[in-house]
């Protein structure tokens, strides 16, 4: 039999998954025709002008470049699906909130809700393909949702393809992946699927790079890769706190153990906390997998990684609260940095957002700067964190248009996002203006400690005693 040629792909869902990916799709695909859709009518408006929903470095070019050619932003789901051959399912899929499993298990309703769609509209067999980050086994549901609901003739095959970019670098790792990993039944159509998704990516990628496995060791891999990633982050952060106890240097430590290529220097920086969207919810999906499965060593295990996160934030926060004397009562303190890592103003389980209520809590006054993350974003984490009421925190939260507006008059300057601006701000006219003594707290190691400390700041860092 021929394979299967795509020739049109819908995406579900116009995140910060499905938008870049499969506008790089587009771009380097010009004979596919590819069209992104969303229930939400603003962020596919925003997707369609000069201002797109998300900030993404190089995501303009490949989308100014492809948009109106073979690449459309449409809140039309069901024609895209009944007109799509291959579907990708990159919905959202958050950690959650109520019933069985709340605060471990993934909340699987945006996916049902989409896979049902699909069944309902289809006339055609399609390829379903899992983008979304899901729990182990999720593809076997999905097929008993469209199996159950399909019109007659239509076949679904579905695979499980799941995202390995990083945000901030977003293009460059979908331009040039370490790998593609796509998984499906072993049995014949599964496996033409397979080749069928496999073609699309080849038009970019070579093809020792497309790895094609079985469905449920792709979903399991995607956990596993980032549970692993975090669980180093979580590894070089528990021994910060060893390295400011006895004088060392977490980055020299980092360094040297990251020169055994059996280790490898990646993802070893210190760092105040990982953040993201996915390595928590991951982990703690992982967690409820293996209680599910009756492995409560396991999940111990894992559950660890988060523990020594929230342990590294809170770790910080209070450090800050030491420092100034063991009272923050009143006082001004700026915080550099909202998003959860530099390059872009997502603020999905951003660090910054538990230290800046840890403060709030502490009855201090904050100022908060970052270059991506809008004010009105920034009010949503603060009251959505803990369900505050905006009101009473108001009087204490100064949004900032620049690092030297937040840091005028604080008492303690406080780097929680490792934008590269911050390097380069005017440090000895901020040190004129901040109270003495002045502090620079650095949760990012990414500041010249010796040039703050001469101009007279006193920096402290982690994972670095005052020894040093
Ligand atoms: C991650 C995975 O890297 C990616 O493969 C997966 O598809 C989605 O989840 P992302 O969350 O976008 O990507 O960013 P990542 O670069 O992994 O950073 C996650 C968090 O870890 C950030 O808060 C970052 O600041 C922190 N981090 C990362 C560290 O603290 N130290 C490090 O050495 C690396
Ligand atoms: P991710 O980081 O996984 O891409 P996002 O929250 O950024 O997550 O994006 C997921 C998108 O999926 C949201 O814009 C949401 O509106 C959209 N979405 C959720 N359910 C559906 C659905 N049934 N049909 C179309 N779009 C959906």
């Amino acid at each position: 039999m021929a394979p299967i040629e795509v020739k049109k792909i819908c995406c579900i869902g116009a995140g910060y998954v499905g938008g870049p990916t499969c506008a790089v799709i587009a771009l380097k695909c010009p004979h596919i025709q590819v069209t992104i859709v969303d229930l939400n009518q603003a962020r596919i408006d925003a997707w369609n002008s000069d201002n797109l929903p998300i900030y993404e470095p190089g995501l303009d070019e490949v989308v100014k470049a492809a948009r109106g050619k073979n690449l459309f932003f449409s809140t039309n789901v069901d024609k895209a699906i009944a007109e799509a051959d291959l579907i990708f399912v990159s919905v959202n899929t958050p950690t959650k909130k109520s019933g069985i499993g709340a605060g471990f298990a993934a909340d699987l309703n945006y996916l049902q809700l989409a896979t049902r769609r699909i069944a309902e509209v289809s006339t055609s067999s399609k390829i379903v393909v899992e983008k979304s980050t899901v729990p182990c086994r999720t593809a076997e549901s999905m097929r008993t949702i469209l199996e159950a609901n399909s019109k007659p003739g239509c076949t679904f095959d579905i695979l499980s393809n799941p995202e390995f970019l990083a945000e901030g670098t977003a293009i460059a790792d979908l331009f040039n992946p370490d790998r593609v990993l796509i998984g499906s039944l072993q049995t014949q159509s599964g496996k033409d699927a397979c080749e069928a998704l496999k073609n699309v990516y080849s038009n970019w990628i070579s093809t020792d790079r497309i790895l094609t496995v079985g469905l449920w060791s792709s979903e399991l891999s995607k956990l596993a890769a980032n549970a692993m990633l975090a669980q180093r982050i979580s590894s070089i952060n528990a021994l910060s706190a060893i390295c400011e106890a006895t004088g060392a240097s977490v980055d020299e430590v980092a360094h040297a153990v990251g020169r055994d290529s059996r280790v490898g220097p990646k993802f070893l920086k210190a760092s105040v906390g990982f953040g993201g969207s996915c390595f928590q919810k991951d982990i703690l999906n992982l967690v409820y997998l293996s209680e599910s499965l009756h492995l409560p060593e396991v999940a111990k295990y894992w559950r660890a990684v988060v523990e020594m996160n929230e342990h590294q934030k809170d770790r910080f926060a209070r450090k800050v609260v030491d420092t100034l004397f063991n009272t923050i009562t009143g006082k001004k303190i700026a915080l550099l940095g909202w998003a959860f890592k530099k390059d872009t103003g997502d603020t999905r389980e951003s660090p910054s957002i538990s230290i800046a209520n840890h403060f709030l809590s502490e009855k201090a006054r904050i100022s908060i700067y970052d270059p991506q993350v809008t004010e009105s974003q920034m009010w949503l984490d603060l009251t959505n964190y803990g369900d505050i009421p905006a009101e009473p925190i108001k009087p204490h939260v100064t949004i900032c248009k620049s690092a030297e507006e937040a840091c005028k008059n604080a008492e303690a300057i406080v780097i929680c996002t490792e934008w590269d601006e911050f390097k380069t701000l005017d440090w000895e006219k901020i040190y004129a203006n901040c109270p003495r003594p002045a502090f620079v707290f650095d949760g990012r190691l990414m500041l010249d400690r010796a040039a703050l400390k001469k101009i007279g700041f006193t920096v402290i860092t982690i994972g670095t005693g005052d020894r040093v």
